[in-house]
Formats: structure tokens, sequence, C-alpha cells
């Protein structure tokens, strides 16, 4: 009888305890840590066209209370918020640190992807699959996981005042986004000092930090002349006219492509341009007329400038050889951003002794056995361009090693320990950087 009491006690525990670990396996009061919080974060669907910005920012609101941080929400443009935590240091008079990322993310085609892109599911190595693992919802939280771990592991407190921002819109330029709050008045008020923003993945062990972005252009070119019978030749006509410009763009194309060639100089390091699409000819119910040679035609190019460019020489170039008025052609260059500092300078940030937050950077990767790469130019353009405009320091970093580059592609994932090593990289960094006292006091003046 009492045996079989105990063996009856026994059996409701062991059906108790079952019960509850398949209940905690199938719906999901996940447990909270920091890969189930990464998890969350990335299922939130922040992709153009109609990114869901109210979703993500509450989500960090949660966390930002969990942590005990300051927030605030700020919109320049109606339906595109963003927030901004801080973490008030005990010395909030000396100029102040903000980490960046962006809300958005590229759009995702599910049918591409082997895990669907808003599912964050986990390989059996480790592997989080989802659009914003890397670009950049990664850095977005591990800001905050290193903080909460400087706060509650280290009991660590800042001397310097440490801001989070988190900004709409940089997928598509950024000019609703970081360049209308970096321009604001609440942005002044924040005396930053220095700027972290996202970087890259490294294929290497070896951290990537970038000093500088390209400066995107959109050139259009525009041709025209007589129209006339497809059978005549004659001089001037607009597709003529036009493919002059496109053989001679294609020429200092290749020029640049072949200094890359040779390893003189990194893809980013040269001024690029690639043509993206081309418009012309006069359409017919099937197609196009085939006998006529049309009186207009325009084609339409990325251009890049590495910071060291000189946009005038280009400028020259466009009017005088690419898209000559003497040849009966116009242009139009869409600058989607900075090229120099609001002083006329490069837009690019010192990485050596004369920026004192470089010398902190570094050390506080090495402190914890980092390996940092030579340092180099984005080829692409983050929000980081409207920081240097004001002349504050920015890096770009996501600490993410040993990571084939992903962002922007299908089955764009990072790897569970590549994460979490990271949270540990930006204790080390935000630590340093925000007790460091050395660097000049003065605020910084727009
Ligand atoms: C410019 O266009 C006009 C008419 O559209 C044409 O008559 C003329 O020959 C063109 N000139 C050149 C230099 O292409
Ligand atoms: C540091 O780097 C900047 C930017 O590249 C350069 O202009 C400056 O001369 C360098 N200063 C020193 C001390 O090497
Ligand atoms: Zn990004």
């Amino acid at each position: 009888m009492t045996t079989n009491h105990h063996h009856h006690q026994l059996l409701t525990l062991l059906l108790f305890l079952l019960s509850t670990s398949t209940s905690s396996q199938s719906h999901q009061p996940k447990q909270d840590n920091p890969i189930t919080r990464f998890q969350q974060f990335l299922q939130i669907n922040t992709a153009h066209p109609n990114p869901n910005y109210y979703n993500p920012i509450s989500f960090l609101i949660t966390q930002a209370k969990s942590i005990g941080l300051t927030y605030r929400t700020l919109e320049f443009t109606p339906n595109k918020p963003l927030l901004l935590l801080s973490w008030p240091g005990s010395n909030p008079s000396i100029p102040s640190i903000l980490l960046n990322s962006h809300l958005d993310s590229v759009p995702a085609e599910p049918s591409k992807w082997s895990h669907p892109p808003f599912s964050a599911s986990i390989s059996a190595d480790g592997c989080i699959f989802a659009r914003g693992s890397q670009d950049d919802k990664s850095i977005s939280l591990q800001y905050l996981e290193a903080i909460r771990n400087l706060k509650f592991v280290s009991n660590f407190t800042p001397t310097r005042t440490l801001h989070i921002s988190y900004v709409p819109d940089e997928e598509i330029g950024g000019l609703d986004g970081a360049a209308k709050f970096f321009g604001s008045r609440e942005f002044e008020d924040l005396n930053v000092g220095f700027v972290l923003d996202e970087g890259q993945a490294s294929v290497s062990d070896e951290f990537r930090v970038f000093y500088a972005d390209r400066s995107p252009w959109g050139l259009i070119i525009r041709a025209k002349g007589g129209p006339g019978h497809g059978s005549r030749m004659f001089d001037n006509g607009a597709m003529e006219n036009l493919m002059k410009s496109v053989e001679a763009i294609s020429g200092f194309r290749e020029s640049r492509f072949d200094v890359v060639k040779a390893g003189q100089a990194a893809n980013s390091e040269v001024v690029s341009i690639n043509p993206v699409y081309i418009k012309a000819g006069i359409p017919s119910p099937t197609g196009f007329v085939m006998n006529m040679q049309p009186s207009e035609a325009e084609a339409g190019f990325d251009v890049r400038l590495p910071p060291t460019a000189d946009p005038e020489s280009i400028r020259k170039r466009i009017a005088e050889e690419w898209a000559p008025a003497t040849r009966n052609m116009t242009y139009e260059i869409i600058e989607k951003g900075p090229i120099k500092d609001h002083m006329g300078r490069p837009l690019m940030t010192a990485t050596n002794d004369s920026n004192p937050w470089w010398s902190v950077f570094k050390q506080a990767i090495t402190a914890i056995g980092g390996k940092l790469a030579k340092p180099e130019i984005l080829p692409s353009t983050t929000d980081a361009r409207f920081i240097r405009q004001l002349g504050i320091p920015a890096l770009g970093f996501s600490p993410m090693t040993n990571t084939p580059i992903l962002l922007h592609d299908h089955n764009e994932f990072l790897k569970d320990t590549v994460y979490l090593k990271g949270i540990e990289v930006y204790e080390s960094i935000i630590s340093s950087l925000s007790s460091f006292e050395g660097a000049s006091d003065k605020k910084v003046t727009v």
C-alpha cells in the first residue's frame, strides 16, 4: 500500500515533468537568454518596402526597461520613428559615446531561402537564419546585451554617457532617418564625441573595421538627336551619341578595375561606375519599332567615390567626355549624401595616433584576445557618412569573424557562438570607450 502510494506519487511527478518539458518545447514561452532574445528580434519583419518600425521599437523599449536604460522616441518624418536609449555616465559633461544601428532591412525572397527569412530558425550547428541577422540586427541587440552584462555582472558604471540609437530607412538612403537625426538639435544636445556604426562580416579570424564609406552617386546621361530611318547611316543620332558615351565610361571603368585586379588598390579604394539601366527605343505592340532610330536615349549608372577621390575631376569628366553638350547630351547627378565634411575635408575617420578614440578602440579589441584587420573603406554606404560629415569620428564595426558575408543575400545567417562572442567584444569596447577620459573635452560644434 505504502509502496504503491509512493509509486503513484513518483508517477505523478514523472508525468508532471514530462508534460512541462513537452509543453515548453511545443509552444514558446521560451527561456529568456541572449539567443532567444536575438531570435525574437529577428522574427519582427522590418523589411522594405513597408517596414514596421513600431514593433521593433516596442521590443527594444522592453529590453531597455529590463536593463534600466532611459528611452525616448523621436519622429522627424511621420511613421518613421527612431529610438534613443541612454545610460548616463558619472561625468555627463564630457562628450558622450553613440552606438548606432538601423531598424530596417532589405527584402527577402522566401522561395530562395532554405529557412523562412523571418523564422530565425537555428540549424544543428548553431546558425541562425534570418534577414537582418548580419545587417544589422546583430549589433542592435549585442549593444544591449553587452550593457546588460556590464551593468549586472560586472557592476560597471560608465564615466561618459552612452547613447544607443535605432534609426529608420538606412537601407533606402537614410535621408528621412539618420540624416535628419544627426542634423537635429536633439542630436547636437547629446554632445557626441565618438560613434560606432555597422561594419561587415569577416571571413577570417580578424575583425574588420571601416574608417570611411564610399559616397554614392546616381548618374543619368541623356542623348538627343535627329530621328531617322533604320536603314540610313547619319551622324549625331541619339543612340549613336549615347553609345559613344557608354564606350568612354566602360573604358574608365576598366582602367579602375585593372588597378584592383593588379592588386594595387582594394575595390573600395577606387571610383567605381557600373551601368544599371538603358532606356531607348520606340515601343510597338510586339516589342520595339525596328526600322527607326529614336531621337532620345538615356542610360543610368551607379557611381561610388572613395573619400580620397576628387569629385570635381569626376564632374569635369562627365561634363566633357561622358555627356558633352557638343554631342547634344545632358546629364543629372543624384548625390545621395555628403562627399566632404563641414570643413571641406574628406569624409574619413583617422585610424592612427592622431585620433585618441582609435587607440582606445584598438586596445579594447586586443584586450580580449581579438585581432584587428587593416582598417578599410566600406565598398557600400552606411549612415556613418552623416556623422563624419559633422566632423565626428565614426568607425564601422560588426564583430563577426569566420563568417561569410551575406548581407542582402539569400540565406543570411549568423552563428550563435559568433553572436555571443560579439557581446563580449562590445563589453570590452563599451567599457573602454566610456571610461576613457583623455579625449578632448570640448563640445562638438557643428
Ligand atoms: C543635336 O540635335 C539636333 C536635333 O535634335 C540635330 O539636328 C543636331 O545635328 C544635333 N547635334 C549634334 C552635335 O549631335
Ligand atoms: C593620421 O591619419 C590622417 C588621416 O588619414 C592623416 O591625415 C594624418 O596625417 C595622420 N597623422 C599621423 C600623425 O600619422
Ligand atoms: Zn546595414
